[in-house]
Order: C-alpha cells, then structure tokens, then sequence
C-alpha cells in the first residue's frame, strides 16, 4: 500500500480483530500515551495534532493517567469536525493490577470510561497477568500485595465488560502462550489481542506463531525500545545493524522498526508527540524490507529490556521476568 496523504491526512491500514462486537477493525498505527515525562496540556495537544495527520488508535491505560486528556482531545476533534463522529476512533485502555478482581473489573472500566468522556472503549485488555491489593494505581507494589490472579474470574469479568457493551472488544497484555493457552481453557469469548514488548530486538518469535494459530492480534509495544523513557533506552535505536538497513533504504531506523512490526502482521502502539516524527511513523506503507535486510535482522541478539524492577519484586508470585514470561522466549 502506498502512502497516502489527502489535504495532509495520512491514511493508515486497518486489521480486523477476531471476537469482538460490531466486526471492528483496529488500524495498525496507534498512538502510545504512556508518556514520560507527563504533562497533560502536552498530551492533549499532541493528540490534537495526530488526529490533523491521521491517527485513529489510541493506546491509554487507567495506569498511565492519560484517559482525561485523550477524553478532552477526542470531544475536541469531533467538536472541530476533524472527524465526524466517535466511531472513527479506535480507543484502547487497560485494567491495572489492583483492579485486576473479579467483582473490581466492571467498576475500573466504567470508571476509565467516565475520565474518558466515553461510552465504550474499543479494547479492553487486562493490563498484566497479576493481580494486587486493591488500592492505589500505581507502578511499584510492594511484594507482600502482589498476588496471582485468578484467572479464570478475572476473565470471567473481561467478557461481561464486552457483553454489556462497554467495551467492543477484550483482550490481554504481557501474556506468554502459557498463559493465553490457560485464558483460552475456559473463555468464551478468547481475546482478540495480546499487547506485547516487539522490536527488532525482542522479536517475540513463538508467541507471534501462537497468535497467529489461534486468531489473536498482537500489537507490539515500546516498537523502538521506548527511547528516552524510564522504562526503556536506546538499545533500538542505536543498533547498528538498523542503521545500515535505514541507511541502505534512505529512511530512518524508526521507519525501519515500524515497518518490521508491519510485515510481521502485527499492529503496534508508537509514542511520539513531535509533530514530524508522528508523521514519519506513518510513512512506512510505500516501501519495503528486503530478503538481505531480514538475514541482517534474524541475526540481531534478542534481549528483553523492558524494565520491571519497581513491579516485580525479588520474593513477589514472581521471582524472575523469566517466571512471569514462563521461562519462555
Ligand atoms: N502494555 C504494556 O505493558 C505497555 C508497556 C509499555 C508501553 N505501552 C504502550 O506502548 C506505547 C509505545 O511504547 P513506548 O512509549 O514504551 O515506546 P516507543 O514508542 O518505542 O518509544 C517512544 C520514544 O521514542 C521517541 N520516538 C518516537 N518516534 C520517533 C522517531 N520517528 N524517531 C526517533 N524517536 C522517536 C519518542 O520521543 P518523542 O515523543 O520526542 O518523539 C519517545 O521518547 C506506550 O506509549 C504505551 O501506550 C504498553
């Protein structure tokens, strides 16, 4: 597919998501609002501004504090005719651990839908698997709070969200096949999505090919190693062997990492709120990866660098990143 840019708006392809409502179709591009450092006036212009250029999805957890000023932002557009009504936006948010209890999942979405200013999301997904002391949203828990969730009620409630039509569609993040395999055991409605770390980096290999053989969309996060943020670094964007495939093609390593996740038939969530890099993001359709560049990038390390420190304690339900992945890579 070719770029395409109508009076400035890029137009960006879409997927079609396996068990939700109302057949809704996710575009592949969305806007990451996990922003660090946070600062809501920024958000909400940034979100202005990508809707100017053609984002649709947005990517925002009850966790990031970000649902109001996207809320705002959303109301604004519609209310600028940048859009003509909210069915043209795809709105993603996720329940935090602490609300992550059976009779706690419906209060936490309706709460996320009042910030929002919404009447349903589009997805909902249980934001990790792991369950806390109700309480606080808040990163770091400290370990004697953490607890294994009950998955089976916690999903149990993720399907009532979606039968009571506040949401469109439910699904999951940082889930290992292990865990899916055990959602998939006793749900009636699977999850259309695991939200996951995906770079050229952290390729996610087996648990692309377990989504795929069971009809789950996985949208990658941090898809450039979340440069600049707490949580992340430059490992993405420093890698040399990115740089000669950039090079070689005349983009950037962004473009080069974005349009990986694209062939790889995953959609993903980008963080940017600089006007030309939100758009560079979207300029990955009219070009593509060579069979020379995926011998390059198969060879590249894999390493997961998302960091967990504060949230997964030494003597928590789970001792090691390992653990919570299942010993898997
Ligand atoms: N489910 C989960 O557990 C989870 C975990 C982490 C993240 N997420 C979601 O995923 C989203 C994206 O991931 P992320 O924010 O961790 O990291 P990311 O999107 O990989 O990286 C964001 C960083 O890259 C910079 N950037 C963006 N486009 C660029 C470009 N073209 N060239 C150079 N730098 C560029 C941004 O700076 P500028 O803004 O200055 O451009 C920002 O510092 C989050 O915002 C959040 O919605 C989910």
């Amino acid at each position: 597919m070719a770029d395409v840019e109508h009076s400035g708006v890029f137009a960006v392809p879409e997927v079609k998501l396996s068990s939700s409502s109302g057949h809704r179709h996710m575009p592949v591009i969305g806007m990451g609002l996990a922003a660090d450092p946070f600062d809501e006036i920024a958000l909400k212009q940034a979100v202005l501004e990508s809707i100017r250029i053609g984002y649709r999805h947005f990517d925002t957890a009850s966790l990031y504090g970000s649902e109001k000023p996207l809320g705002e932002a959303l109301a604004e557009a519609i209310q600028l005719g940048l859009v003509s009504s909210r069915e043209e936006f795809f709105v993603t948010s996720k329940l935090w651990v602490t609300d992550a209890h059976p009779d706690l999942v419906v209060p936490a979405l309706q709460k996320s839908l009042r910030t929002l200013q919404l009447e349903y999301l589009d997805l909902y997904l249980i934001h990790w698997p792991i369950s806390a002391k109700p309480g606080e949203l808040r990163v770091s828990i400290p370990q004697e709070e953490l607890q294994l969730m009950d998955y089976k009620s916690v999903w149990g409630a993720m399907e009532e969200c979606q039968r009571l039509g506040l949401t469109k569609s439910i699904g999951v993040s940082n889930f290992s096949c292990k865990k899916l395999e055990n959602i998939f055991s006793f749900a009636t409605i699977p999850p259309s999505v695991n939200q996951v770390e995906m770079n050229p980096l952290w390729q996610q290999k087996k648990l692309r090919e377990f989504c795929k053989a069971t009809n789950v969309t996985v949208t990658a996060y941090s898809p450039l190693g979340a440069s600049g943020t707490k949580w992340g670094s430059n490992h993405v964007l420093d890698n040399e062997t990115l740089k000669e495939i950039a090079k070689a093609h005349g983009k950037t390593i962004a473009q080069v990492c974005l349009r990986w996740s694209y062939e790889q038939g995953a959609t993903f969530v980008v963080k940017s709120f600089n006007k030309e890099r939100m758009k560079q993001n979207l300029q990955i359709f009219d070009w593509e990866l060579t069979k020379e560049d995926y011998e390059k990038i198969n060879q590249i390390p894999q390493r997961r660098f998302l960091l967990n420190e504060g949230f997964i304690s030494p003597n928590g339900p789970f001792k090691t990143l390992d653990e919570l992945w299942d010993g898997e890579l």
